[in-house]
């Protein structure tokens, strides 16, 4: 009989690991974890056909496998390449990946306004994340910008257009969680937009996610918008008895307040259970929930930072240590 084995070695930045035949080299890399990981804006695990827009995943193939050493001669995108046997790759150690992505980066902000100040993503974005690690200072871009009057699309949810990065992650959402396709990505080249079927309401029990998929504010919850800075809340693990949804989610908590719910997110940004409308939008009393306890972010972002993971006793006197 002869042996199989699935297990594939592919080392990224000097660190390597074995994965199962198919496994790409974003996947592969977040199972090492760390700054090997390379930035991903339109791939996310749970959507089918996501990925290979962007381009913010190149990477370096500089070996392409045990059989055929050679390196690759462009740089691939890491989120739809899939490893091969005794691969080498190199992301941060790349001063090519490190330029292609800063290009990248410049292109993504063309049309994209600096307008974090105002925008209930900032802190949490990930677009601001990659821009303050590979973006320029100052725009060479020096044309009139894309810009689109803000749309209601449904009771919860406000498009800005002018921020969105046409990732398509919204789409696939709203194409998968939901019964009803009546969104997507209308027209071609920069004049490509989201846009609603004659504008119909996107009112689906599920369609609250695409909030949560958007890598940048484009899309917005009109319950929370401009109510507090992210960094201000307090992120708790809380859970309800759902009849539609898991009812696992995160209560964003001011004071006693619940500011806003959203789902829970790994440590890449993505949401694993995606969660209904009812407990996003409507169910925004304490009594509503049971509140479990901090929650843990696990992100290198402004959202990531000054939580306390502790929580504090009731009743103890926050001034009380000698
Ligand atoms: S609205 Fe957000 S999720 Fe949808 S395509 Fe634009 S950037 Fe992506
Ligand atoms: S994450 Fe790979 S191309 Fe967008």
């Amino acid at each position: 009989m002869s042996e199989t084995t699935d297990n594939i070695q592919v080392t990224i930045d000097g660190k390597s690991i074995s994965v199962a035949a198919g496994t790409t080299i974003l996947n592969a890399a977040r199972m090492i974890g760390g700054d090997v990981v390379p930035p991903a804006m339109c791939y996310y695990s749970s959507l089918k056909g996501s990925g290979g827009k962007c381009r913010t995943c190149l990477v370096e193939v500089s070996k392409g496998s045990e059989k055929d050493p050679r390196p690759m001669p462009k740089l691939v995108a890491s989120c739809s390449t899939p490893v091969m046997d005794g691969m080498e790759v190199k992301n941060k150690s790349s001063q090519r990946v490190l330029d292609a992505r800063q290009g990248v980066v410049e292109f993504l902000l063309i049309n994209h306004p600096l307008d974090c100040p105002v925008c209930d993503q900032a802190g949490e974005c990930h677009l601001q994340d990659l821009a303050f690690e590979h973006g320029l200072e100052k725009t060479r871009f020096e044309f009139k910008r894309r810009t689109f009057d803000k749309i209601d699309i449904g009771d919860y949810i406000k498009l800005h257009m002018t921020r969105c990065i046409l990732c398509y992650r919204c789409v696939y959402t709203a194409d998968q969680l939901t019964n009803e396709r009546e969104h997507g990505v209308m027209k071609r080249g920069d004049a490509s937009e989201i846009s609603t079927y004659i504008k119909n309401s996107l009112d689906n029990d599920f369609i609250g996610n695409v909030i949560d998929v958007c890598p940048v504010g484009a899309l917005t919850d009109k319950t929370f918008r401009f109510r507090s800075r992210v960094w201000y809340t307090k992120p708790m693990d809380a859970h309800r008895d759902c009849k539609k949804c898991s009812g696992k989610a995160v209560a964003w908590m001011i004071g006693d307040d619940i500011a806003r719910v959203t789902a829970r997110k790994d440590q890449f940004g993505e949401v694993k259970e995606f969660i209904c409308n009812e407990c996003r939008f409507e169910k925004k009393e304490k009594t509503d929930w049971v509140i479990e306890g901090p929650r843990h972010i696990d992100r290198r972002s402004v959202i990531g930072a000054n939580k306390y993971e502790e929580p504090i006793p009731e009743h103890t006197p926050l001034l009380n240590k000698a």
